[in-house]
């Protein structure tokens, strides 16, 4: 599998995770090899430490044995002969995990910063994340929590905006407050290539069941503005994220007729446990449609072969959020994971 690949992740991707945690690929979705903390390392005894050199060398000489190679869709690029690397190209900030909505599938309670919290992080600004994005053309921000909301993550993207003019941003948030007006005050309304709003479903009914604390619509006329840009062209990626669960794959076929008449694609993840600790995911089982077990199984096999979802291209279900990988993302779009397969839908 690896034979005539190089990954190039490792000299153009950086990733701040939880508690400072630092990686060359997305924490979130798969257990990437950790290269060091950002809270107690300086930036480039991460970036161009030994544990970064040590994976570096690993692709180089082609064995990959820091790689889950199975479930990685991987960047290929031309092969680069040293495990010393420049600047980060994209970094995707995945630390702060403040949030005030409460998905059932991710939290049971609102997350804000402490002030004690909020100065640890505000004090790497300077010295840290803005030399650290010399080179940085993408910025991905917030895959761990909720950016519109966090005091610590507006500031440091206004400030960034600042500095750095032409750095481009990708956004992922719950759509609340995904405003013109709150771009604006961020400085980004203009500088956005990526925008991914998670809704579970276009029903409200639904909507309200899953995302606690939520605003149905407000998100409804935030996803009208994003459309808006889409369509002029203003945007490159516009994905409305759904995290797939026995409770809303019965909103797949409106969700993607609403999705299409948006212009943008939609974007299934399978619910996954990743330690959370809600009482949602703590009874997952219950929830994973996608097992043929689960009693409802056929129904979803039903829906998932209607034409309105088998045969769109702008239909996306991915198992293992190889997804989450803002240079390959075009590419990603154009690869489906080949879910058909997968779950067995061509013998029934
Ligand atoms: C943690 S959220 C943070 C960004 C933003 N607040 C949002 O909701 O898009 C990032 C993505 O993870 C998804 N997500 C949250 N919990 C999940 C879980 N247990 N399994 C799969 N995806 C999950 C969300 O739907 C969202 O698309
Ligand atoms: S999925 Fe996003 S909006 Fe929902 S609780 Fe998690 S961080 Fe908040």
């Amino acid at each position: 599998m690896t034979n005539n690949r190089f990954c190039i992740k490792p000299y153009v991707f950086f990733e701040i995770g939880t508690d400072g945690y630092c990686y060359f690929c997305s924490r979130l979705w798969n257990d990437s090899y950790c290269i060091g903390n950002i809270l107690e390392q300086s930036f480039q005894d991460v970036w161009n430490g030994d544990k970064a050199k040590e994976l570096r060398q690993s692709i180089i000489d082609n064995n990959y044995k820091f790689c889950d190679t199975n479930l990685c869709i991987m960047p290929t690029g031309k092969p680069i002969d040293t495990p010393v690397a420049d600047y980060p190209e994209e970094v995707s900030l995945c630390y702060d995990n403040t949030c005030v909505q409460q998905c059932v599938y991710c939290r049971d309670e609102p997350h804000i910063m402490s002030e004690e919290e909020q100065k640890k992080w505000d004090d790497l600004i300077e010295p840290v994340f803005i030399p650290m994005l010399q080179k940085a053309k993408l910025v991905t921000v917030n895959v761990a929590g909720e950016v519109f909301i966090s005091n610590h993550s507006k500031k440091l993207i206004k400030r960034i905006a600042e500095v750095y003019p032409n750095i481009k941003f990708a956004i992922i948030t719950n759509g609340i407050l995904c405003s013109e007006e709150n771009l604006k005050k961020l400085g980004i309304a203009d500088k956005i290539t990526d925008i991914r709003i998670s809704i579970p479903s276009c029903i409200e009914k639904t909507y309200n069941k899953i995302v606690r604390n939520g605003d149905y619509n407000k998100v409804m006329e935030n996803l009208k503005y994003v459309s808006k840009l889409k369509k002029q062209g203003l945007i490159n990626v516009f994905h409305i994220n759904c995290v797939l669960t026995s409770w809303n794959y019965k909103d797949l076929i409106p969700l993607t007729k609403f999705a299409k008449e948006l212009g943008a694609c939609v974007h299934v993840m399978i619910a996954k446990d990743m330690g959370q600790n809600t009482k949602f995911l703590n009874q997952l089982d219950k929830y994973l449609i996608t097992k043929p077990e689960h009693p409802e199984y056929n129904e979803f096999v039903k829906i998932m072969n209607n034409p309105i979802i088998k045969e769109n291209d702008d239909f996306l279900i991915n198992d293992s959020f190889k997804h989450l990988t803002p240079l390959s993302i075009k590419e990603v779009i154009k690869n489906k994971i080949n879910f058909y397969k997968k779950y067995g839908w061509n013998k029934d």
